[in-house]
């Protein structure tokens, strides 16, 4: 049988950051308004200081503007909440984006709560989530968004497809799932306690592995000819001594003798986390100005 197709994530991320350019760029032009994102980084965890970086960077090559904020780990709930609070009431913040985790002392759930929705550029506070699974217009999930995006230009319609999401994470399996039924598909959620878990994701045509164990799922437990979605970032050790890689929650060279389609990692739902919440931002921005998105 032929090799999977590889989805090229990074390509497609690429291309929808350019798109999000000329979006922001047509609302700056006619409308007089540049979308704005503020990230809130609490603490000094490395591998948040470096996703904040990115995302602002993004931001900024988008040529939309960015509103850093960093506070010490020693932050408190009430301190949080007013920048929040300051956040919501700025007019120039179209976006709004706390990192996570947080420090212990901060309760992770308030902080999500406070977050104006219309602002919530991540889509995890409850008015958003409740809109999604309603099948209401509001702000989704970046990472399950974007899944959907590649799983749209691989396979066109999803209507009918079986599709089964490893993980039930609110960031990413629960959203993934209510995208995927809200697309027509037939849809099981698996998580560490479902039985045979191998028998279950071979019944999918789109299988979406969110599960944070690398390389998880093997080929044969995939169904020849399906469309795979990797959103696992695991770092394992690498080849040479010292070294560090990262991989799936798929085994992907076993995977892809088998699947149809395949995202890689890296280079496949990592990249389009960021295009879209480049995304989320100008439609948020949009939407509070009661103008269309270009
Ligand atoms: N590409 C990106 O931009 C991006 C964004 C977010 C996350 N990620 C990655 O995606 C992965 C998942 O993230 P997450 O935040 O959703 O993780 P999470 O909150 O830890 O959730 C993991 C889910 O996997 C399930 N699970 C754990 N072990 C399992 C097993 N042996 N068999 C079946 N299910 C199992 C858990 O089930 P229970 O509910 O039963 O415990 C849980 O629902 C991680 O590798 C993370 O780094 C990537």
């Amino acid at each position: 049988m032929a090799e999977a197709r590889i989805i090229d994530g990074k390509a497609f991320a690429d291309r929808l950051r350019a798109r999000v350019a000329e979006r922001a760029a047509k609302v700056k032009q006619q409308h007089g308004i540049t979308p704005g994102l503020a990230a809130v980084l609490v603490g000094d965890d490395p591998a948040s200081a470096v996703y904040v970086r990115n995302k602002e960077k993004a931001v900024a090559e988008a040529g939309m503007a960015s509103f850093p904020h960093r506070l010490p780990a020693t932050t408190s709930e009430a301190e949080l909440l007013a920048l929040v609070a300051k956040l919501n009431a700025d007019p120039a913040i179209h976006g709004i984006l706390v990192q996570l985790p947080l420090p212990k002392q901060i309760n992770a759930e308030r902080i999500v709560d406070a977050v104006d929705p219309a602002k919530d550029v991540d889509g995890f506070h409850p008015v958003n989530v409740g809109r999604l699974a309603s099948g209401r217009e509001g702000l989704v999930p970046c990472t399950p968004l974007g899944c959907m995006m590649l799983l749209e230009d691989t396979l066109g319609t999803l209507e009918g497809k079986d599709a089964v999401v490893v993980g039930r994470s609110n960031i990413v399996g629960k959203p993934m799932a209510a995208l995927l039924l809200a697309a027509n598909c037939t849809v099981t959620i698996a998580h560490s306690r479902t039985t045979d878990l191998p028998a279950v994701c071979r019944r999918a045509d789109i299988l979406v592995a969110a599960v944070g164990r690398a390389e998880m799922v093997r080929g044969d437990w995939i169904q020849p000819g399906a469309t795979v979605i990797d959103v696992g970032i695991n770092r394992v050790p690498g080849a040479e001594p010292g070294k560090t890689k990262l991989v799936g929650d798929v085994a992907f060279a076993e995977a892809k003798a088998v699947a149809g389609a395949i995202t890689p990692v890296p280079g496949g739902v990592g990249p389009m986390t960021i295009a879209c919440l480049l995304a989320n931002t100008v439609t948020a921005a949009c939407r509070q100005n009661g103008v269309a998105v270009p």
